[in-house]
């Protein structure tokens, strides 16, 4: 395999990111909170808002009070420190994807981004998502009247395509070049394999054949050497991680460290235990910054940090008992001194 440099940055248009490692969008969990964690563990150039319902904003922003609109409801609520920050529409008419996307760069976002990969029945149902991999003209349509409404960066994320037959990679990354987009992202997968089998790399490397723009390549990156074998395979400008975040939130300071150094640190208990902590401590006191309940989100991220932590299957069915919400900060203490501040 011919050796391939790591690009140092990604450049989206006049949006510089760097490193050249993405933060990938994930409903329910790339909230402000969520964010917050992973910028300040350094090493993510770029962060995404969870998709957002091109509908949800428009009606949103017609009935709020003038000042009221300048505080963005939940989905798009986000703090200074979140720059770069880029928010993701999920729609089907242009026209209402357009004025969402309006309202995204009056709020101050560095870019917006269209969704065409979202699986979900009732995404797709509406014609959202990955079901408009099957009708490239529209796709051209939605592309071209968002470019028209707004002067920040403008990228989409896509699929494969619908099936293994109808596969659209090189159609989509030059209607999105054609239609004036400063870069794509593509999830590997198409959007009948759900998460069912791999990302197919090899078609990254055909989206960054097919096209100039910057390409950033997405799927099953869930270490800093999957990170490596993913850029030397497809020759992608960056790598955007989704699931391997949320289980693993040192994951980009760790691809920082990696490539500086060749090796990398793990977390130790304390800092797993003191991430949980910290992270539950945060959702409480900006609760009425994200969508769901606290308890639930306690409960989710149980499940995530708790990977890989020394006893942490019984500090998640602890938490997943608990009836409220400080009864799970019981369970983190005393889980902490159990476990962490006695292994000190
Ligand atoms: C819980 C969850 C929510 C997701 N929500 C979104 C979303 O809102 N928008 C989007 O484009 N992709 C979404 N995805 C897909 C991810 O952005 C990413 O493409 C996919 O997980 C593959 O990357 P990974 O292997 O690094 O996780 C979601 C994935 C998960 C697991």
């Amino acid at each position: 395999m011919q050796e391939v440099e790591i690009p140092r940055q990604l450049q989206f248009g006049s949006l510089r990111i760097q490193p050249a490692v993405v933060l990938a969008p994930m409903a329910g969990v790339t909230d402000t909170v969520f964010r917050r964690f992973i910028r300040h563990l350094s090493g993510c150039g770029l962060i995404m808002t969870e998709f957002t319902s091109s509908h949800g904003i428009v009606a949103n922003h017609a009935s709020a009070s003038p000042k009221a609109r300048r505080t963005p409801f939940n989905y798009l609520y986000y703090e200074p420190d979140e720059h770069p920050i880029v928010a993701q529409l999920f729609g089907a008419d242009p026209n209402v994807l357009a004025d969402a996307a309006r309202v995204v760069e009056d709020l101050g976002f560095d870019g917006v981004d269209m969704n065409f990969g979202c699986p979900v029945k009732k995404v797709v149902k509406c014609n959202g998502g990955s079901g408009l991999l099957r009708d490239l003209p529209a796709v051209e349509q939605i592309l071209k009247t968002i470019r028209s409404a707004v002067k920040i960066p403008f990228t989409c994320k896509f699929r494969t395509g619908w099936d293994d037959r109808s596969i659209v990679v090189a159609q989509m990354g030059r209607i999105a070049e054609d239609c004036g987009l400063q870069g794509v992202s593509l999830h590997g997968r198409t959007r009948q394999q759900g998460y069912a089998g791999k990302s197919n790399w090899d078609r990254i490397a055909e989206l960054k054949q097919a096209v100039r723009i910057p390409v950033v390549g997405n799927g099953d990156v869930f270490s800093p050497e999957d990170c490596v074998r993913m850029f030397r395979h497809t020759g992608c400008d960056g790598v955007m991680i989704g699931r391997a975040a949320s289980s693993n939130p040192w994951i980009f300071q760790q691809i920082q460290q990696y490539l500086e150094t060749g090796s990398y640190d793990q977390p130790s208990e304390r800092q797993r235990c003191q991430l949980l902590r910290d992270y539950y401590r945060t959702l409480l006191e900006d609760s009425g910054k994200i969508s769901g309940s606290p308890l639930g989100k306690m409960k989710q991220f149980a499940t995530y940090f708790t990977r890989g932590m020394a006893n942490g299957a019984q500090l998640r069915k602890s938490v997943h008992r608990s009836a409220s919400t400080e009864q799970v900060l019981d369970c983190v203490e005393t889980h902490f001194r159990e476990h962490v501040a006695m292994a000190a």
